[in-house]
């Protein structure tokens, strides 16, 4: 990085589920799965359906209010305007643009960014080069995904997986340096090993539909083999490039995907367990959404405060995968929120 860019730091940040909670044991009504095998396999005790009437831009506008709100400017600031999704309201317009309607951020430019899981930390990459660079000042980074609606809910080795759910965060250029170093990756080679076939391949036409084709597909063990792999490799390279020990990590957030993904991870980078962010008790996999959520919700509960180091990884489909370590630079408090999307976390969960 040369000296003349200029330094880029998330200034807030917000997230949002849908009402709806669905538990493992609601799960086992429409698959044949258990509680105790979702929790053992997979960390997940919970997750969130929209509505029917909901769609991905009604969470995204949700977790961006609260996040322009945390910031403290007005939407009219927003320059640029990326939202990060495998599953947008519509093939086009972007829900970026939709969103930026609702938020009346006139000025914004506006596109979706697609990189599966790990387009949340592609989203704020993508970002960090505009502001870095001075052509705009001010972005706002939405990642989230509503999986619910590509579901196979006769395939209990994905239905259970995965749940809606949307974050985001404000960056600006000038002032800290929040943003240290970042790193993206992908290989095309392992493309079948996650997919949402739907599009024009396989077009949505009522034979698709009604053989389920549109459905993510996932071939479980090579998607764990690549993410215990890929994760201390991403780890490493950004804390290579910012010249920093793990040690002075204080948070780490792992894409949300499995917590026998996060544990692993942990234990082969020795890191304590105590420095993972975790809620996929919760929220499970909201694909581009997880990262986001977590780390709102660790601001919002106080967890992450001025002055800590937080590294950020995303993995998924693709392959894609990324990491961006930060420090967070803000010591003002979340805003009150309007909706209740974070419950006491039950018995035995990670908050
Ligand atoms: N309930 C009960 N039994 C199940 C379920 C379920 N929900 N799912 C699978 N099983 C059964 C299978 O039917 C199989 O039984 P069988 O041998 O009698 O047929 C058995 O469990 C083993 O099935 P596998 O699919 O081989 O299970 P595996 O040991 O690989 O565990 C899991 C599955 C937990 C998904 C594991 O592969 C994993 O953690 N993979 C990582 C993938 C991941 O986390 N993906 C998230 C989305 S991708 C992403 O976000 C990047």
């Amino acid at each position: 990085m040369t000296e003349s860019l200029l330094p880029v730091r998330i200034i807030g940040c917000g997230y949002d589920a849908p009402d709806r909670i669905v538990t493992n044991d609601d799960m086992a009504r429409m698959v044949d799965t258990s509680d105790a095998w979702i929790r053992e396999m997979t960390g997940i005790h919970e997750r969130r359906f929209a509505a029917d009437d909901e769609a991905l831009s009604d969470l995204g506008l949700r977790a961006a209010r609260q996040a322009i709100a945390h910031a403290g400017i007005d939407p009219a600031e927003i320059d640029l305007i990326v939202v990060a999704t495998s599953t947008p309201d519509m093939c086009m317009p972007a829900s970026a643009a939709l969103i930026q309607a609702r938020l009346g951020a006139s000025r914004a430019a506006c596109f979706d960014l697609e990189a599966a899981c790990t387009g949340f930390v592609y989203g704020i990459t993508v970002a960090q080069q505009f502001l870095q660079t001075g052509m705009y000042r001010t972005a706002l980074v939405v990642g989230g995904d509503l999986l619910s609606r590509y579901l196979n809910f006769k395939d209990r080795r994905t239905a259970v997986l995965f749940g809606d759910g949307a974050g985001a965060v404000v960056l600006r250029a000038g002032g800290e340096k929040g943003i240290l170093a970042t790193h993206l990756g992908a290989d095309g080679n392992g493309g079948d090993f996650i997919q949402l076939p739907v599009g024009s391949r396989v077009p949505p036409s009522v034979e698709n539909v009604e053989a389920g084709r549109h459905n993510v597909v996932m071939n479980g063990r090579e998607v764990y083999r690549f993410a215990v792999d890929i994760v201390p490799r991403a780890i490493e390279n950004v804390l290579q490039q910012a010249g920093i020990p793990l040690e002075r990590v204080d948070h780490i957030i792992l894409h949300q995907a499995n917590r026998r993904i996060m544990e692993a991870a942990a234990k082969r980078l020795g890191i304590p367990e105590e420095r993972m962010i975790v809620n996929i008790d919760r929220f499970s996999n909201t694909s581009a959404g997880t990262i986001p959520i977590a780390l709102a919700e660790a601001v919002e509960q106080g967890r992450i405060r001025k002055g800590d180091l937080v590294c950020l990884v995303g993995f998924g489909s693709g392959l894609t995968w990324g990491s961006t370590l930060l420090e967070w630079t803000s010591d003002t408090p979340m805003p009150p929120r309007d909706r209740l999307v974070n419950p006491p976390a039950p018995a035995g969960g990670e908050g």
